[in-house]
């Protein structure tokens, strides 16, 4: 097992009406900015929740953050933040929302060109950020348990990430019940993203770190049995439930220690969403399967262990089980209606290969992926792979 380091400091309340608690955990003489997306929290009783738990705190708000959280809608926030003196912030939504708040979080303090936050190399540490935290809306992202966050800049198509340690939510609401006015298509994205987190600190090598191991494999099952669950119009609160947890801790930075980890899944997916406005969770399923296949040689010993721990193959040499492995995986996501062909978004995809070989190039990303050498070139075949 490789040596690591593990600090989590964001306390979860995790259940049925626990939004009602919040106005224990922040200070009572706190300048609070509430920052909400497009409007759910109106439709489905959460905002009302909010203010009535707030109603004794000197409470802010400000709505409107969009989906993959857009750079130009946050500024317009930082400016709020600064010429009313806010000292605290409170996401309630989904991951755009919560990933904006980090943002917001993190260039609060910083004087600079608030971009720039997104292109330093250095992470916002501890103290450096504006105190926040968060009410989950949609389990998906694990951005209410993690210090990362990704923010879009629509006039020049980017898509990309930071965090730092100064990033953890002070605390988060956990509650099932908001997944009742959620869309079937954002469930499934949900699903998606938060399996395809487990994929990229798993889907490497195999490791000495058996119980981060099975962890992720516990995930894996409990998201694939879970689904058809939650996919139903019937609401299930014990359902709900394991699929809001299972979301967070595929990406709390728990199964990624002592391990290596992956993630250029991500990296091109981010640029899909960034070119054609595709959801985070859909990029991914089209991404990962030609990933895992181009890197079959480095992969196939771990996807072999997917296959025989998670579904249970058991027929095969590691390669005829590594290939099973792959296509259980497309499987999965078309159960949930995700398609797993960039095709199958989009008519212009001829020349997005060039794209991203060109803006990883341009970016200086010359060795992605758990080894470090995965190079533009490669991705460009990667991509080309997903049409
Ligand atoms: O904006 P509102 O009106 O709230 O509607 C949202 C939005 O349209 C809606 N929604 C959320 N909760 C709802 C609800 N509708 C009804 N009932 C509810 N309870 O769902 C839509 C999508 O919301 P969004 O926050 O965009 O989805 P998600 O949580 O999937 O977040 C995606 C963003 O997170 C980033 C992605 O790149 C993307 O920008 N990620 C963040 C990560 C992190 N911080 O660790 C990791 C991920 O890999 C990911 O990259
Ligand atoms: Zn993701």
């Amino acid at each position: 097992m490789l040596n690591f380091e593990l600090k989590n400091p964001t306390k979860i309340l995790f259940g049925k009406g626990e939004i009602s608690k919040i106005s224990k955990e922040i200070p009572q003489d706190a300048k609070i900015l509430m920052i909400y997306g497009g409007g759910s929290i109106k439709n489905n009783g959460v905002y009302d929740q909010v203010k009535d738990a707030l109603k004794e705190h000197n409470l802010h708000e400000f709505g409107g953050v969009p989906a993959n959280p857009e750079y130009e809608v946050l500024v317009k926030a930082l400016q709020f933040i600064r010429e009313n003196k806010i000292t605290y912030l409170l996401a309630v939504g989904g991951g755009s929302v919560i990933d904006g708040v980090k943002f917001l979080s993190a260039a609060a303090k910083y004087e600079g060109e608030p971009w720039d936050i997104l292109k330093r190399p250095v992470r916002t540490l501890e103290g450096e950020a504006l105190p926040f935290a968060t009410i989950l809306t949609l389990p998906a992202t694990g951005s209410e348990m993690n210090s990362g966050y990704v923010i879009s800049r629509r006039e020049t198509n980017e898509k990309l990430s930071s965090g730092g340690p100064g990033l953890f939510p002070q605390f988060s609401v956990l509650d099932p019940e908001v997944i009742r006015s959620i869309p079937k298509r954002q469930i499934a994205n949900g699903i998606a993203d938060a399996y395809t987190h487990v994929l990229e600190q798993y889907m490497t090598a195999p490791s000495s770190a058996d119980l981060q191991e099975r962890i992720a494999e516990s995930i894996l099952i409990s998201l694939q049995e879970t689904a058809p669950k939650v996919m139903t119009e019937n609401f299930d609160y014990d359902a709900a439930g394991n699929f809001m947890w299972c979301c967070t801790m595929a990406l709390n930075g728990l199964i990624q220690k002592g391990v290596i980890t992956d993630w250029a899944v991500h990296a091109m997916g981010h640029e899909l969403t960034a070119y054609y406005g595709i959801d985070h969770a859909r990029t991914l399923a089209v991404i990962a399967p030609s990933h895992y296949r181009y890197n079959f040689d480095t992969k196939k010993e771990k996807l072999a262990q997917y296959a025989e721990r998670v579904w249970k193959i058991t027929d095969g040499n590691t390669e005829e089980k590594a290939e099973a492995a792959i296509r259980k995986m497309e499987e999965f996501f078309h159960s949930l209606e995700i398609q797993t062909k960039l095709s199958d978004y989009t008519e212009d995809y001829q020349k997005t290969a060039e794209r991203v070989e060109k803006a990883f190039t341009e970016r200086n990303w010359l060795g992605l992926g758990e080894h470090k050498n995965l190079t533009p070139q490669d991705a460009y075949k990667i991509v080309e792979m997903s049409y």
